[in-house]
């Protein structure tokens, strides 16, 4: 912020005037992120004067959207009782929609949103995860993930929009509008563009690795996102769990404090990942700019100990306490929570309402890629003798990846979802079948719609391997042998591949008539019925190129922009439409 609005002067003054009344205890609590159970005792949020609450995995603070809020309120209420009352945020990882909750509209992952590559689509869909995150009592929301995927084996590729720089610097500049709204504009909750920097760069694709590579590449390739967030005024920037040339990320002062703060001029909050303080070095992670600390599972004390010892030993010196504290409250003021501290109960009745839902359909169908259509099998006739095959084409869990209301995502039907099966059903004009195993003995059909694809998984638990890794970039044998079983009775077979990354999936595509990447659509299943009935056309595009093979992958990255020794087999870019 070079040019401050009158805005901006008032709340510096009004953050100066507060920062000048506080004591180390009162900054250091700020300073500090637990979850709103098991981290702390309920006593403790006022005598440890807690800034922000975060949830994620764990028990959900209520049955429905009107008990969270009241569980928001009971918390904000012992913060406000505090000497100086100073709210408290309350923060989550809405990274494809408020995808914690059951019933929240839930968007395709942000690799599908890459594959749409429409800004305002993206905008509107951050402005609906932020109306529906309000509205289950949040005002912080912990995305968009801006990472530039090298390497498919990452188990994160999904949770960002492309392999290409350019697309994702325009598409986190709509993301952060729309969570946030426009830049010195008032905002109700701030965004986290994450995770900084490198996270999807490590050598071999694994989660918190290490990433070799020259500053230059650093600047030129993963840096603009960032960049474009700071501009669009994000309101907080997470630091990654991984090492950057040997350096662990959270305590890289050179990147965070003199390339983030200083270079680009950040003037938000810089975060902590998971538990930080006692993984990446403890004071170091205050001292190289980290301001919050996500202070979880037993780190709470530790953390809040060492920061104050540290500042009574001079270790960590008072200036960097002051800078982070004044960007808590910098952000407090800015999203009005001071006047506003509590969940505003009108946005319940918009949770998962249909016009949110469109936007997500919307966005569905755009995000899906045509890789093959031989003979102009699609579109399907709506009056055609239809088999729908595979569990995944009828279970919202499946077909939603990871994040997706637990962790690591579900393998079930959720709340408000439509699954991609029902989508079919109802658009047919006649009956459509369903094989949910493939041992159905359906001959009399005209086309099989084989939908197989990658079971959830998220962070860590989705990478493929390490430095010695077994390939496994492939779909399932027995999800090989579902779409084998109709190509060898003669019936012309469509195949929707639901996963979080491309997949080498060359064989099957030679047998295949058609080919459809559908990522991982979320809650509106029914979008893929839309586009493969032919009522809308397919616009999707690669957001990656797509590896040929499982060789492809021995090198220290994927078949992207970065190796072109490797041919992909399909380039980036690369979608059909009908017409
Ligand atoms: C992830 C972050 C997430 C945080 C809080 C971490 O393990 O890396 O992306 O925001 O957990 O749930």
């Amino acid at each position: 912020m070079d040019k401050k609005t009158n805005t901006d002067q008032i709340i510096e003054q009004k953050v100066d005037a507060l920062l000048a009344q506080m004591t180390l205890d009162e900054k250091i609590g700020q300073m500090t992120q637990v979850r709103h159970f098991d981290d702390i005792t309920i006593d403790e949020i006022k005598t440890k004067f807690i800034g922000s609450i975060i949830h994620t995995q764990g028990p959900t603070p209520g049955k429905d959207a009107a008990e969270w809020q009241a569980k928001f309120v009971e918390l904000q209420k012992l913060a406000l009782s505090t000497r100086l009352g100073i709210p408290m945020f309350f923060g989550v990882d809405a990274v494809h929609g408020q995808n914690t909750y059951a019933g929240a509209t839930i968007f395709p992952h942000n690799i599908g949103l890459g594959a749409a590559a429409n800004l305002e689509l993206v905008e509107k869909a951050a402005a609906i995860t932020a109306l529906e995150s309000r509205a289950t009592g949040f005002n912080w929301v912990f995305s968009p993930c801006v990472a530039i995927p090298y390497n498919e084996k990452w188990g994160r590729v999904y949770e960002a929009f492309s392999e290409s720089t350019d697309i994702t610097t325009e598409l986190t500049k709509a993301s952060v509008r729309g969570h946030q709204g426009l830049s010195g504009q008032p905002v109700s909750l701030i965004a986290t563009a994450k995770h900084f920097i490198g996270d999807g760069a490590t050598d071999f694709g694994v989660e918190g690795g290490n990433t070799t590579l020259s500053q230059e590449e650093v600047f030129k390739r993963l840096l603009p996102p960032y960049r474009a967030a700071v501009e669009a005024g994000v309101g907080s920037v997470m630091a990654s769990f991984n090492s950057l040339n040997g350096v662990p990320m959270h305590a890289h002062r050179m990147m965070i404090t003199d390339v983030l703060k200083g270079s680009l001029k950040f003037e938000g909050i810089v975060v902590s990942d998971w538990k930080a303080y006692s993984r990446f070095g403890g004071t170091d992670v205050i001292n190289a700019g980290v301001d919050v600390v996500m202070a979880v599972e037993g780190d709470f004390n530790m953390y809040q100990e060492g920061v104050r010892n540290g500042v009574l030993n001079g270790i960590i010196p008072q200036e960097r306490i002051d800078d982070a504290v004044r960007r808590i409250l910098r952000q407090k003021f800015r999203i009005g929570l001071f006047d506003n501290p509590f969940p505003d109960a009108s946005l319940i009745p918009k949770i998962g309402i249909p016009a949110h839902r469109d936007v997500a359909r919307q966005a569905v169908r755009e995000s899906l890629v045509l890789l093959k259509n031989e003979n102009n099998l699609l579109p399907l006739k709506k009056n055609a003798r239809i088999v729908i095959v595979g569990e995944f084409a009828d279970n919202s869990g499946l077909q939603s990846g990871g994040w997706t209301v637990n962790w690591q995502g579900l393998k079930e039907n959720y709340a408000g979802a439509t699954t991609i099966l029902e989508g079919f059903r109802k658009k047919s004009t006649t009956e459509i079948l369903y094989d949910k195993d493939g041992d159905a003995s359906y001959e009399d059909v005209d086309v099989a719609v084989v939908v197989v694809g990658e079971t959830p998984y998220a962070e860590f638990m989705g990478d493929i391997g390490g430095e010695m890794n077994i390939y496994q970039l492939t779909i399932t044998e027995e999800h090989q042998k579902l779409i084998g079983k109709y190509v060898s009775k003669g019936i012309k077979t469509v195949v929707v591949l639901i996963s979080g990354r491309p997949l080498v999936v060359t064989e099957q595509l030679e047998q295949a008539n058609a080919f459809v990447a559908a990522w991982l659509p979320g809650s509106e299943g029914d979008g893929i019925a839309e586009v493969l009935f032919g009522d809308y056309d397919f616009k999707g595009k690669l957001p990656h190129s797509w590896p040929k093979s499982v060789e492809d992958y021995s090198g220290k990255y994927g078949p992207n922009f970065w190796d072109n020794t490797i041919e992909p087999l399909f380039p980036f870019g690369y979608g059909l439409n009908y017409k």
